[in-house]
């Protein structure tokens, strides 16, 4: 297996570089059902929180094939576009078809934000879905594993650089106007930034040149400045890995010596 290396990158945060996007995707599905049987057999009881975009396609394809008690697992989306679950842009629709078309998972297990609604209305509904699940409304949802991607401007789920969405303290989930690049330019919703660090595990994996800069810009240790919303992961008291592939981290060659 191609992982070239892998060191800590800060306080809780794991970094790993695999050859290419193949041993990516094999050793990211490899680690996330390893980390859902833990799960099972200490709690009873997964939550998963699906990404969308592209990337995890494959990754998703390979978990498929792993033999667990997928009846305790409950899958979550961290975002969604607004658009119909059966559309070619639905991020439900990507993890329908990569994953839980393949695999026993009841439906009362997988929880879908509404594309097809509203971007505000389907936001509350998922905010009391999370509540009504997760029994609080106290403190934020506590996901034993967030999965998300990296856009190529720096984005997470669907919290775009300088949007007030990345400032949301109060709501879980929350409506997003997208107007401007990157596609597809249609409303969105989204979760917010305290649920992604209110996580067990935030895995974030990215693959391809296009997201180098970016990738070299959000671990320079050196930078205090939060431009890009993925430098605003920063689990409270879970951990975060990154997961890349040679291309995708290929400018972080010579900075290897400060990511320790
Ligand atoms: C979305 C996403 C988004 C995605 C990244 C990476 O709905 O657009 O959830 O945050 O994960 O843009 O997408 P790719 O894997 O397609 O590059």
């Amino acid at each position: 297996m191609g992982v070239m290396w892998a060191r800590k990158a800060g306080r809780d945060t794991h970094l790993s570089i695999f050859r290419n996007k193949q041993d990516l995707s094999k050793r990211a599905a490899e680690e996330i059902i390893s980390l859902i049987r833990l799960g099972l057999a200490e709690e009873g009881r997964f939550t998963l929180m699906l990404s969308g975009g592209s990337t995890p396609k494959s990754v998703y394809a390979q978990m498929a094939r792993a033999k667990l008690d997928w009846a305790k697992v409950h899958a979550f989306w961290g975002d969604e576009r607004c658009v119909p679950p059966d559309h070619p842009d639905s991020n439900y629709r990507m993890g329908k078809e990569s994953l839980l078309d393949r695999i026993h998972l009841p439906e009362e297990n997988i929880h879908r934000i509404r594309g097809e609604l509203p971007a505000a209305q389907a936001a509350q509904e998922y905010q009391e879905e999370l509540v009504a699940f997760f029994g609080s409304q106290e403190r934020p949802p506590y996901f034993d594993l967030i999965l998300l991607g990296m856009g190529e401007d720096g984005h997470v789920a669907s919290l775009f650089t300088a949007s007030p969405a990345l400032e949301e303290s109060e709501r879980w989930v929350i409506a997003v106007e997208h107007k401007q690049p990157p596609p597809p330019m249609v409303a969105r919703v989204s979760i917010s930034l305290p649920v992604i660090n209110a996580a067990k595990r935030v895995i974030l994996i990215v693959s391809g040149t296009a997201k180098a800069l970016l990738v070299k810009q959000a671990l320079n240790p050196e930078d205090e400045e939060l431009r890009l919303p993925v430098q605003r992961i920063k689990p409270v008291d879970g951990e975060l890995e990154w997961m890349l592939d040679e291309d995708a981290a290929r400018l972080l060659a010579d900075r290897k010596p400060n990511l320790t």
